[in-house]
């Protein structure tokens, strides 16, 4: 499918982004290990969401849509029933976590944890994304784990069993990989000790508190023990990876304002308006509340000068996901912008430092190539053209804001990649005015 996105000469409006991709993921993981009933709103309709559902219902979880309006297929509420910490069948077929690392990690973690033998894949990307760094960790607690190219790629067969607690360095900053661990020290002897080298998104960790863990964290290092989960109901916070693209949108178009409404802004998730204001971005946040212990609020963004900046070392993990279109601000910034320590871009959907920046030198933008980023001269304006997704939504989003705010006409193929986080996206962007 392919998009075309023409410049609008004024925007005036409010959003409400879809529900964050990983509280939704975690929220019906966790609550299927729970001991009883849950309901989940505002659960992220994208193929991610949609992936863990799918998984967790092969493993034998009942998950339904939620009453009254449950043949809707856009109902965002769903029942989680629980069946406790080894409430899981043994998988008939493959497990297909489509494009989801995140899924695939933290079932992982999981399954590593049941006494079964269970197989999980995904679509052509995610069979190419690393899986040592999840292997090693729950191989030293007693799994046993095969993948393709010497164990380092899915598909995973996992044997799961009886797990003994670990302390372990994560070599990366990534929540995936923790979290993936978190889950399976729940079922652990002893206490599984994790020293992160920055933090990442805690979402896990905020979660598995309200729901009755043993989990002390002190500074980078979390412990957890040998827990039983209580059900909990979550109402998901809207997701400020979504958000950014407005954020971005607003701030580098001469005459925009946009409101996001309830946005989760979890400290470990809002690098991007931090480094946007230190841009010299226009951002307020108002009505800021407590959402089962995730923070929620109204973000507006308006039209801004935006100078270059410096990005790197311990924010790069709570801005991850947001620097394809952190590239694209830059873009519009004065001076040049440099993002480095990022090498993790490259082993996500798609090798996002080569499709950003293919991306953008196709509309215009000046930008190196580095092995860990990128530095991007900002040009403070960009000409439409043809471009593509690579099959990573992030970047075909990036590349229809670009389009919103460059000269002329953009076209975008592969638009459908959107449907991976934000399924609504075309038709928000459509709605724009
Ligand atoms: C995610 C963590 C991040 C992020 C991904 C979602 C999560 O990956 O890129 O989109 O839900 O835990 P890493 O933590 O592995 O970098």
């Amino acid at each position: 499918m392919q998009k075309i996105i023409r410049s609008l000469s004024k925007i005036d409006s409010t959003i409400i982004p879809p529900g964050d991709k990983s509280i939704s993921i975690r929220a019906t993981l966790l609550n299927a290990i729970s001991n009883g009933n849950a309901k989940i709103s505002n659960y992220c309709l994208g193929a991610d969401g949609l992936s863990m559902i799918r998984c967790l219902r092969g493993l034998g979880i009942k998950i339904v849509k939620s009453n009254p309006d449950s043949t809707n297929s856009k109902s965002k509420t769903f029942i989680v029933h629980g069946k406790g910490p080894y409430g899981f069948n043994e998988p008939i077929g493959i497990l297909n976590a489509g494009n989801s690392g995140t899924s695939m990690r933290l079932l992982a973690g999981l399954m590593s944890s049941q006494p079964n033998f269970g197989v999980i894949s995904g679509d052509q990307s995610l069979r190419s994304r690393p899986m040592t760094r999840i292997i090693q960790p729950l191989s030293q607690m007693g799994a046993t784990i095969m993948g393709r190219e010497n164990n380092s790629l899915p598909p995973l067969a996992i044997f799961g069993g009886e797990l003994q607690s670990i302390k372990y360095k994560l070599p990366i900053a990534s929540a995936q990989l923790k979290s993936c661990i978190l889950v399976a020290g729940l079922y652990a002897d002893g206490e599984t000790i994790i020293h992160q080298p920055a933090s990442s998104r805690d979402h896990t960790e905020r979660m598995l508190r309200s729901m009755g863990a043993k989990i002390n964290i002190k500074g980078n290092e979390i412990g957890i023990h040998r827990s039983q989960l209580s059900p909990i109901d979550i109402d998901v916070p809207g997701d400020i990876s979504a958000a950014a693209f407005w954020l971005v949108a607003a701030c580098c178009h001469p005459s925009a304002r946009i409101k996001i409404t309830r946005v989760g802004i979890n400290p470990t998730r809002t690098g991007i308006i931090d480094v946007l204001k230190t841009m010299g971005a226009k951002i307020s946040i108002n009505n800021i509340s407590d959402e089962g212990g995730e923070p929620v609020a109204d973000i507006i963004a308006e039209s801004s000068e935006l100078t270059a900046t410096e990005i790197g070392g311990e924010i790069i993990p709570n801005v991850i996901d947001e620097l394809p279109v952190i590239a694209l601000a830059a873009c519009f910034a004065k001076g040049t912008t440099i993002i480095s320590d990022a090498k993790e871009l490259r082993v996500k959907e798609s090798d996002r430092i080569k499709s950003t920046i293919e991306g953008l030198i196709s509309l215009g933008a000046k930008i190196e190539e580095k092995p860990d980023g990128m530095a991007i001269k900002g040009i403070q304006s960009l000409t439409g053209n043809l471009c593509q997704s690579y099959g990573d939504h992030r970047i075909a989003m990036t590349m229809a804001i670009a389009g919103l705010i460059a000269k002329g006409k953009t076209t975008v193929t592969g638009a459908e990649s959107v449907n991976i986080s934000y399924p609504d996206f075309w038709d928000t962007l459509d709605d724009l005015h």
